[in-house]
């Protein structure tokens, strides 16, 4: 395989599991194990370069945990990453991300020129002061704001801009790859489509590779090639974007999409819901989404389905698997 055929990103079984607090009574006096949260429990996916991957699902299912994990903020507790070569200078990977809340992520005490150079000056991008400025300067032009907002401060932008300002700071890391959590979430509605026609250039002029996470699946749809659908920490669905839109095929997409009824919250408007779910705590046996499934049968409740392609989908489902063989 030549080098450009190499995915961006390779991730293989990737778990990420968390110890809970426990109390000292619990753990000194009745010898009760620590219990575990299963945020990420083996997920294997790749990411072609210069294309977009997304992660659906609802809040808790483990989106954000595996986007940790990929910029390294998290280890994974098994399972591995393989990125492409195409390390920068002085051996860094080249992935930045992009948080849903901006004016969390820029330093309020900054000036918006200064929380730009800086990436550049700490990975020594620039030879010169003079050139960390002028590429400081074409970063706020790239991302629509002008010269003079270098010497502003992040509260005295509206959260559009100061998004736009994160994103300066990100690219002047000179990334391949990008990382979006919920990139938009906090935006209003005009100006969501905004920053997502500014991230869809500028992979179009930089060859960047994202994976995307978001709520909005309208928004999924318009900027993915993939689209992977997380349930309880696993993936259950994974095909190309239309695909999964058009032909969603495991019942938790059909439900997502809107197309089939939630059997625990049948009069539930269809939004992303954190209360009642089965737990990454202790996960149901079997396939993990038995309890909500309107197709659940005994061998569902027993045993977890393994992963099987479904024209250009990969679903691990036995209804949909045995559909497939009959
Ligand atoms: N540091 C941590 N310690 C313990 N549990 C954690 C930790 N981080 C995440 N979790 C748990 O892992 C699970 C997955 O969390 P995660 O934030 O990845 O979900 P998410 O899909 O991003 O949700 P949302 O859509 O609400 O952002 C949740 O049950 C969460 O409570
Ligand atoms: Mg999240």
């Amino acid at each position: 395989m030549s080098a450009c055929e190499q995915p961006a990103l390779k991730a293989t079984d990737i778990a990420c599991w968390f110890h809970l607090p426990q109390s000292w009574l619990d753990h000194t006096v009745f010898g009760r194990p620590s219990r575990m949260v299963k945020a990420v429990d083996g997920i294997s996916f790749e990411i072609p370069r210069g294309t977009t991957f997304s992660i659906v699902g609802e809040s808790g299912c483990g989106k954000s945990t595996v986007a940790r994990m990929v910029v390294g903020l998290q280890a994974p507790t098994r399972g591995r990453f393989d990125f492409a070569a195409g390390r920068g200078r002085k051996g860094r990977l080249r992935t930045q991300m992009i948080f849903q809340d901006p004016i969390a992520s820029l330093n309020p005490r900054w000036r918006v020129g200064d929380i730009i150079a800086e990436p550049i000056r700490e990975l020594g991008l620039s030879d010169s002061r003079k050139g960390t400025e002028r590429r400081m300067h074409k970063l706020l032009d790239t991302v629509g704001l002008g010269s003079r907002d270098a010497g502003r401060y992040p509260h005295e932008f509206s959260g559009g801009q100061r998004q736009r300002i994160s994103i300066a700071r990100a690219l002047a890391a000179e990334p391949e790859f990008l990382v979006c959590d919920e990139p938009t979430s906090a935006l209003d509605v005009s100006v969501q489509a905004q920053i997502l026609n500014l991230l869809a250039d500028l992979q179009n002029d930089l060859g960047l590779t994202y994976l995307f996470i978001s709520h909005n699946l309208s928004a999924v749809r318009h900027v993915s090639d993939r689209v992977a659908v997380m349930y309880l920490g696993r993936i259950v669905e994974e095909a190309p974007a239309d695909e999964i839109f058009d032909r969603p095929k495991h019942p938790y997409t059909k439900f997502l999409l809107g197309s089939v009824p939630d059997l625990l919250h049948p009069d539930r408007e269809r939004v992303p819901v954190a209360v009642d779910l089965p737990s990454p705590i202790s996960p149901p046996p079997g396939c993990t989404y038995h309890p909500r499934c309107p197709l659940a049968s005994h061998e569902c409740r027993t045993m977890a389905p393994d992963p099987s392609l479904v024209a250009a989908s990969t679903v691990r489902c036995h209804h949909v698997a045995q559909a497939q063989v009959s």
